[in-house]
């Protein structure tokens, strides 16, 4: 917990700033375990179900692990009127995983989201931090072969 206590730190232990510091931990360990969420509850003094009501309010806190490849697909206006729910339905297809699930062998995670700021390139998908843009059925099916091939 290293990691916590550091992040505790910069944000001078201070419960209002919980979110900054759920983010920061998200960021850290890809996803905020019911432990993680409890000992930040005992070292701020805020009640579990206090964080607990915060981080489900909140659609970016993932309270469940993440796969090695984070798939994150945007369905804001300019992407989808573009095709993405195309490109989401053969992500879906191709990994047999729906949004929001993980494949059984911690492969993928499958996230969508509602704009990134590059509608200009939409279609989006991001993998971990990199944007793939102007995405298509053919290119995303591409795509996802690639990461199986790269981990077999
Ligand atoms: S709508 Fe997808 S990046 Fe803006």
């Amino acid at each position: 917990m290293e990691n916590l206590n550091s992040i505790l730190a910069k944000y001078g232990w201070g419960k209002m700033a919980l979110i900054p510091i759920l983010q920061d931990l998200q960021e850290e360990y890809g996803w905020l375990s019911e432990e993680l969420l409890d000992e930040v509850a005992q070292r701020l003094r805020v009640s579990s179900s206090e964080i607990f009501s915060m981080v489900t309010f909140y659609k970016s806190f993932r309270l469940k692990p993440v796969g090695k490849y984070l798939i994150t697909v945007c369905l804001g206006t300019a992407c989808h009127v573009r095709g993405a729910p195309d490109v989401l339905d053969e992500i879906k297809r191709r990994s047999g995983i729906k949004d929001g699930e993980t494949t059984k062998d911690n492969l993928f995670t499958l996230e969508t989201v509602n704009c990134v700021g590059a509608c200009a390139l939409g279609p989006i998908v991001i993998v971990n931090d990199e944007y793939h843009g102007l995405m298509s059925k053919v290119k995303v099916e591409k795509l996802i072969d690639q990461l199986y091939e790269k981990n077999q």
